[in-house]
């Protein structure tokens, strides 16, 4: 049998920090909740690996239509993964305005702390599922992107640096419609001694 060649291994959950359960404006049940979703995006991811590495080559025309199918599938299922362990690592902290290089970078980039807020709140109003704060290694700054989807639309050579679920999941239970105000407890919660850790292992450079 032909097969596609690629290295494969299962991959895990990352634990959920006890800090998670303890969020200002963003209950336990929520979090809860929300880290399912999470493993249910790293069980998806492994098992349709599997599936490729299991799809004949030789076999006739349906073939490409499968391999196209698993491959939109293993990106979404990969960006479910990605995009909430920046979540979830990021929030646990006491939110406040960004300090250190993080706090250097927003200045510099969007002009003051509170139009960057005003920025990526907007954004997240706006986007059905995401929105990033990330450094585009091409352009040398930050930019506020807005995502549909898991796969949807983050581009080539940025780095995220703040990632703002605004899925319905995030903030039904808590707030029901009113995302705003859910957009309003993320900030509140954001650990910015995480954001500066990431930038410093990037080599980021304010
Ligand atoms: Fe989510």
């Amino acid at each position: 049998m032909t097969t596609l060649a690629f290295q494969h291994e299962e991959i895990a959950p990352r634990p959920l920090k006890p800090a998670l359960l303890e969020l200002d404006g963003i209950s336990r049940a929520a979090v809860e909740a929300h880290y399912k979703l999470y493993q249910g995006y790293v069980s998806k991811r492994n098992e349709i690996l599997a599936k490729l590495a299991e799809v004949d080559l030789a076999a006739a025309n349906q073939v490409y239509s499968d391999v196209r199918a698993l491959k939109v599938e293993y990106s979404f299922a990969v960006g479910g993964i990605k995009n909430h362990e920046i979540y979830f690592e990021h929030l646990g902290g006491h939110g406040g305005d960004p300090d250190g290089p993080i706090g250097t970078l927003v200045r510099r980039d969007f002009g003051s702390i509170d139009e960057w807020r005003a920025d990526l709140k907007a954004t997240g109003m706006a986007g059905r599922g995401w929105a990033w704060t990330a450094y585009d290694w091409d352009e040398s700054r930050l930019f506020n992107y807005a995502g549909d989807s898991q796969n949807t639309y983050p581009i080539w050579n940025a780095t995220p640096l703040v990632a703002l679920d605004v899925y319905e999941h995030a903030y039904f239970l808590d707030y029901q419609t009113d995302r705003a105000s859910y957009i309003e407890a993320f900030f509140n919660n954001l650990d910015w001694s995480v954001v500066n850790g990431w930038i410093s292992a990037y080599g980021i450079r304010p």
